[in-house]
């Protein structure tokens, strides 16, 4: 008997198309099979470039791989193959955890000496105060959209009551996948092409009228950098945003994705934005590392 048969699957999930994983890639494993059962192709390789950097031969960080292997086996804090600065940092995680262990049960929020970290950072790459409170660990960027997106559900999902999230076009699927779950109202905003598909307040505002009919506007994605444009503001997508005129200030979300080597990302942060000292506490930022 099939046991998740289509007619008991939840609607809104049977639409839900994540093309990363779509006909394109499903295509390159195929063929990469054909090669392998000898099948004659001009090439002699398959590269599928879907955002896997390491997949496709970038080599990892060393220093992440040193403490992950420390934490999960630290037997090796003793073993001089190890540099210290690795140990230390594991040693550091090892302490904040309860029984000293990795697999103990954490905070949900995430394992505090990691946020307390995480909150020193962003104080010191953008000048303005974070606190580990604030915080909240996810196993990727995905698993944090997925909940920003139910957090700024409104109760209903039909009609003119249901909640609409700003997404750019173009965008990365992930966002429309999560609001296609929930039946929220996509409002599509477009980039700008003519300057580097970057992002246009006034286009935004525009979106952002139009949908009022249709849904309770309460998120706004911002892309930095860019997926798949590859635009990247180095002032953060705050500062265009940042004066009294702009629409969008009622709305009541933000997700935003934020390598640390955008630095200095965040520096419109100061004290000086009216927008931010607006809106701060309204304001939730999905950021990668
Ligand atoms: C714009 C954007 N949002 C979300 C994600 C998902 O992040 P993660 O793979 O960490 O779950 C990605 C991944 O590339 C992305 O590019």
């Amino acid at each position: 008997m099939e046991i998740l048969a289509e007619e008991i699957i939840n609607p809104a999930f049977i639409r839900v198309n994540y093309s990363l994983r779509g006909w394109l890639f499903r295509r390159a494993i195929e063929i990469r099979q054909e090669l392998a059962r000898g099948e004659a192709k001009p090439f002699s390789e398959v590269l599928e470039h879907i955002g896997n950097p390491q997949g496709m031969g970038q080599p990892p960080i060393t220093f992440f791989r040193q403490v992950l292997g420390l934490l999960l086996c630290p037997d090796f804090l003793d073993d001089p193959s190890f540099p210290q600065d690795a140990k230390n940092r594991a040693k550091q995680i090892l302490n904040g955890i309860p029984g000293h262990t990795i697999s103990s049960y954490t905070a949900a929020e995430g394992i505090n000496v990691v946020r307390q970290d995480i909150a020193h950072f962003i104080s010191q790459r953008d000048g303005y105060p974070a606190a580990s409170d604030n915080i909240v660990v996810t196993s990727g960027g995905a698993e944090g959209i997925e909940v920003m997106m139910g957090i700024v559900q409104t109760g209903t999902n039909e009609g003119r009551g249901r909640a609409g999230v700003m997404l750019p076009v173009p965008g990365y699927s992930l966002y429309q996948a999560r609001l296609l779950q929930h039946n929220s109202y996509q409002i599509h905003y477009r980039l700008d092409e003519e300057s580097d598909w970057s992002l246009n307040v006034t286009e935004l505002k525009r979106a952002l009228e139009e949908a009022r009919s249709y849904c309770v506007p309460r998120g706004l994605v911002l892309i930095n950098p860019g997926n798949p444009t590859g635009w990247f503001s180095s002032v953060g997508l705050y500062h265009p945003l940042n004066g009294a005129e702009c629409a969008c200030q009622s709305t009541a979300h933000f997700c935003q994705r934020m390598p640390s080597n955008s630095l200095p990302p965040l520096s419109f942060l100061s004290k000086e934005n009216s927008f931010l000292k607006e809106h701060a506490k309204r304001i939730f930022s999905v950021s990668q590392f």
